[in-house]
């Protein structure tokens, strides 16, 4: 098995038992100068916190970690971090022959269901970024069935998918031995070759779409592309094309 081979992601590593959220934590330690490359690992999260402010279910038997950066960017480039890091766990699980796709902007699925999402939080100061916490939950021997109804149906575990039990400790450091050198290529401006590896990796490109936005906007079309900020670019029924930025994206089918 792999073990960890990093330079600098997971230099330090906190573990927990219980916390709030490992975000949270993160942001804690961040404030009180953590360095770059830090990561918060919980067994389980009491207020794990999704994306758009939805609650995210953290029992023990998921992977829930967030790792402290702290690059030199603008704030508008932070999300694009959390296409890169997209990439590092679909190329983790796809290093465990599963065939993980991803859907904009940061659902990770199996066969259509999610295994894992990922939240990023950047803390801006005079318009540069201060330091940025990506948090990152995957669904390892969870069974899914004790998730809340509304989620459920719409989730899977790797225990699941692979019918065994699945070494936590294995994955970590697969992920972070790719999270680093993601992290890496993002930091040297390498967009186009995490772009590359995004697409090949996508289940929403090519697929019809529905984009619920913010104040109840919703927008229909083909999700022909992303650009280089990491805006999905929809074709709608008119032939326009728009650029969204952040919403839930509904593919057909889903
Ligand atoms: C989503 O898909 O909506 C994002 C889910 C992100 C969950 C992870 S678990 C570790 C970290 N701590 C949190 O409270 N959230 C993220």
């Amino acid at each position: 098995e792999e073990g960890l081979d990093t330079k600098y992601i997971g230099n330090q590593i906190y573990c927990f038992h219980e916390v709030d959220s490992t975000n949270t934590v993160a942001k804690f330690l961040a404030e009180f100068g953590a360095e770059e490359g830090t990561v918060v690992i919980s067994e389980l999260q009491t207020k794990g916190r999704g994306r758009l402010g939805k609650k995210w279910e953290s029992p023990v038997g998921g992977i829930w970690l967030t790792i402290i950066l702290r690059p030199d960017i603008s704030p508008s480039k932070a999300s694009f971090l959390t296409l890169a890091t997209g990439v590092a766990v679909a190329k983790t699980l796809r290093k465990m022959n599963i065939d993980a796709r991803i859907k904009w902007p940061n659902d990770i699925l199996i066969n259509k269901k999610k295994v894992s999402g990922i939240l990023t939080e950047a803390n801006a100061k005079f318009s540069s970024v201060d330091y940025v916490v990506v948090g990152v939950g995957i669904d390892s021997n969870l069974d899914t069935n004790i998730l809340s109804g509304d989620v459920r149906e719409r989730m899977i575990s790797l225990s699941q998918e692979l019918g065994k039990h699945i070494e936590e400790t294995d994955i970590i450091s697969m992920f972070l031995n790719e999270f680093e050198e993601i992290y890496n290529l993002f930091k040297e401006e390498k967009f186009k070759t995490i772009l590359y590896d995004w697409r090949r990796m996508s289940e929403t490109i090519g697929s019809y779409v529905k984009i619920n936005q913010p104040l109840g906007k919703v927008l229909k079309g083909y999700a022909v592309g992303i650009n280089k900020n990491g805006a999905l670019i929809i074709e709608k029924d008119n032939g326009d094309l728009k650029k969204i930025i952040s919403g839930e994206c509904i593919i057909r089918n889903d």
